[in-house]
């Protein structure tokens, strides 16, 4: 693994904007130094650190502004009982300095020119922030190109980013296609109403796509939309399966769940239950610890030994805790970010996995 992916650099905060009730976004000001490691493609999330209540909290969050803007903006929306989120909205300030690890993920697909394409993008709630990136990059890199988005919110408060979308609209506007659906407020279109999910995208074939076939389907928000949305769209035959590109936003392991298979391992360790050798690869260095086979993940494992892992999401989703086990075999109890051929090649998720042999050899350096 190239060290510079997962190292943190102190960025500024030069702008923090309110996009919705509970929402802002937040641009940080990148070096000349940093400039390459910072480059992003559309649809990447940025891992964020912070000290929130003496307790270092990591998110990932998706970036929200197009390839082409010269600048890095998140997109954040509140979650009750969120530290981070809460901590961002809140309290974050101008001139705050926040620990950035540089962008990763591949939600997107790559754009050009010279394509005449038609892009369906589907978004829930703060589901819209990469969207918003690969819609806007979308209309600037491919002036043939057409695209239709749908976005399911509560509100129209809690829209995030309506103002940015309605500017796209006007700026492209015979070639972007807006529909919102609201489900909590009344409009007076009753297609319009109602959550965005399987049953809407069938009601949407013979209203609004019409005779369209859509070259790329873009769906984000919670994993249940997602199922929903793409069965809904592959099932109609609208788009192909390969061409249906999803970003999952889920919650992060509970702390007092990893506390508790933290306790779990170390009543193991002291009860003779069976251990695993780990051998840590990473940046040319080789560590190596034991850990029990008492259901902790490797990467908790890891960090209770002290090693310096990477990890963002605790959950399978964003891909940053990432290896290759070259030796031994584990368990991956979750995945929403690997793809089918990186786990046939041996790649897992460190924060999802646990070792299932006595020995296991782990390398980050093989990406
Ligand atoms: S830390 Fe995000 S998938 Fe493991």
């Amino acid at each position: 693994m190239a060290d510079d992916m997962t190292t943190f650099h102190a960025l500024t905060v030069t702008d923090i904007t309110q996009v919705a009730d509970g929402a802002v976004a937040v641009t940080f000001a990148v070096p000349e130094e940093l400039r390459e490691q910072y480059r992003y493609v559309p649809g990447q999330h940025i891992t964020l650190r912070r000290m929130v209540d003496g307790v270092e909290v990591r998110r990932p969050y998706s970036i929200c502004s197009s390839a082409g803007a010269q600048q890095l903006r998140i997109g954040v929306r509140h979650v009750a009982g969120g530290l981070a989120s809460t901590h961002i909205n809140r309290a974050l300030r101008v001139g705050d300095l926040v620990d950035v690890m540089p962008p990763s993920g591949r939600f997107t697909v790559p754009f050009d020119a010279r394509h005449r394409k038609t892009y369906a993008f589907f978004a829930a709630g703060s589901g819209i922030t990469p969207i918003l990136s690969n819609l806007s990059s979308v209309l600037e890199a491919e002036p043939h190109s057409q695209c239709l988005l749908c976005f399911g919110n509560q509100t129209v408060a809690s829209t995030m980013f309506a103002d940015e979308l309605l500017a796209l609209k006007n700026r492209y506007m015979t070639r972007l296609e807006l529909c919102f659906f609201l489900s909590r407020e009344f409009q007076d279109i009753p297609l319009f109403n109602g959550r965005l999910d399987g049953t809407k995208v069938q009601a949407l074939i013979p209203t609004v796509f019409g005779a369209r076939h859509f070259d790329d389907c873009f769906v984000c928000g919670p994993g249940e939309m997602i199922d929903e949305v793409s069965a809904a769209l592959i099932g109609a035959g609208v788009v192909d399966a390969a061409h249906v590109h999803t970003e999952r936003f889920v919650a992060g392991a509970r702390p007092d769940s990893i506390a508790a298979a933290t306790a779990a391992a170390k009543t193991a360790e002291e009860t003779g239950a069976p251990m695993t050798t780990v051998t840590v690869v990473m940046d040319g260095r080789t560590r190596t610890f034991r850990m029990p086979q008492s259901g902790e993940r490797l990467l908790d494992a890891g960090l209770r030994q002290g090693l310096h892992l990477p990890y963002s999401c605790k959950a399978g989703a964003c891909a940053t805790c990432r290896c290759r086990v070259t030796a031994g075999a584990a368990h991956m109890a979750v995945n929403h970010s690997l793809e089918r051929w990186e786990v046939e090649a041996g790649y897992m998720l460190t924060c999802q996995s646990v070792p299932t042999s006595g020995t296991i050899t782990l390398d980050y350096d093989v990406r």
